[in-house]
Formats: structure tokens, sequence, C-alpha cells
């Protein structure tokens, strides 16, 4: 069954709209599924020497983190028509080593916006990419393109917007049944 979610934010701004977002998801989870944002601010950059060497403390707590999920909800601003390196930083590190990723088989929620009309297309669909290399079965479907976030939330994270909010929880129910399904 599911039960424990861990929740990537792709941003580690103090008032990310992105955060807000996975706040508003954990605070209106449902009964008996718990939601836990995942730190990986304090992530040393990646580096594949640490692959036959002394790696960086923080790595083996963080992957075993990774491993105890039943699934993976990423939400994640585009920097640059793509995904903010501290995200593709957290994917790497968890990736390795070779052959034993924490990702493999979790089941994923990919959730993008931008605080324009664009949605943070770009990045949703590059994490798509890497998503699929580490065999992880992602929604397709709703697809979640949140445009002009600092409409649909206060800078303090507080919802703006309740037809926003309802299609959040929409999108966390669809990847709740589709999740149980790959269990
Ligand atoms: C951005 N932003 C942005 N927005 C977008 O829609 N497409 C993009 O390619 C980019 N590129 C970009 C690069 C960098 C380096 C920054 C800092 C920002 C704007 C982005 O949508 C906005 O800053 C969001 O508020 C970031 O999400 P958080 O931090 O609020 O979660």
């Amino acid at each position: 069954a599911i039960k424990n979610i861990g929740v990537v934010v792709g941003s580690l701004r103090k008032g990310s709209f992105n955060k807000a977002i996975g706040n508003y998801l954990k605070e209106n989870a449902p009964e008996g599924i718990s939601l836990e944002i995942v730190e990986i601010g304090h992530l040393t950059l990646y580096n594949q020497d640490y692959d036959e060497g002394q790696e960086p403390e923080e790595y083996k707590p963080f992957r075993e983190q990774i491993k105890s999920y039943d699934g993976i909800i990423f939400i994640t601003p585009e920097y640059n028509r793509s995904i903010p390196g501290v995200l593709k930083n957290a994917l790497d590190v968890a990736s390795r080593p070779y052959g034993h990723s924490a990702w493999d088989e979790k089941p994923a929620l990919v959730i993008s916006s931008s605080i324009s009309n664009q949605s943070g297309f770009g990045a949703n669909h590059h994490l798509r990419q890497i998503l699929a290399y580490l065999n992880m079965p992602t929604l397709a479907q709703p697809e979640a393109y949140i445009a002009n976030v600092q409409e649909i939330f206060d800078e303090d994270g507080t919802l703006k917007k309740e037809d926003s909010g309802k299609f959040l929880k929409q999108v966390l129910d669809a990847y709740l049944a589709f999740a149980a399904k790959h269990a």
C-alpha cells in the first residue's frame, strides 16, 4: 500500500511557490497518506570520484531516505528552460552507485510551475526524460502545468485561488491511484 511519499522541490528559495504547492498537498493529503518535503539543498555537488572513494557524509542518509518512500512527487520551477541544477544534483546523487539507484521503480508525479503563463513546460519534460531513464513510472494524465503561480499562492504560501487548490487535489488523487497500481 502507498503510505509515505517524498516531495522533492526544485527550488531552495525561502518564499518558493513550488514549496507552497508541496505544503498545500501535504496539508490536504488524504487520511493515511503522509507527504514529507525532502531536503536537497545540503547535498554536495556530485563528483564521480566519490563512487570509488570517500564520499560526502550526507549522501548515504539521503539515499536511504529516498529508498524509504513509496513514491516521489517532484514539484519544480523552470530555470532557463530546464530543471534547476539543485534538482538535477539530487537526482544524480541518489542514482549512484551504478546499479543501486534509490529512485528505481518509485512511482512519480511531476508538477511544474512558473510565474509566467509558460508554466514550466520545458522543465516538466526535461524531468520526464530523466525519470524515464531512472525507471520511475510517471503519471501521464492529468498533466500539471501551473502557470502564473504567484496569483495562486501568497508570498507566505497561503492558497488564494480555490479552483487551483481543487485541481491540485485532483492531481494528487490521480497520482495516488496510479502509485497504488505500481506498488
Ligand atoms: C527563472 N524563471 C523562469 N521562469 C520560466 O517560466 N521559465 C524559465 O526558463 C525561467 N528561468 C529562470 C531562471 C532562473 C535562474 C531563475 C532564478 C528564474 C522564473 C521562475 O519561474 C520564478 O523565479 C519562480 O518563482 C521560481 O520558482 P520558486 O522559487 O518560486 O519555487
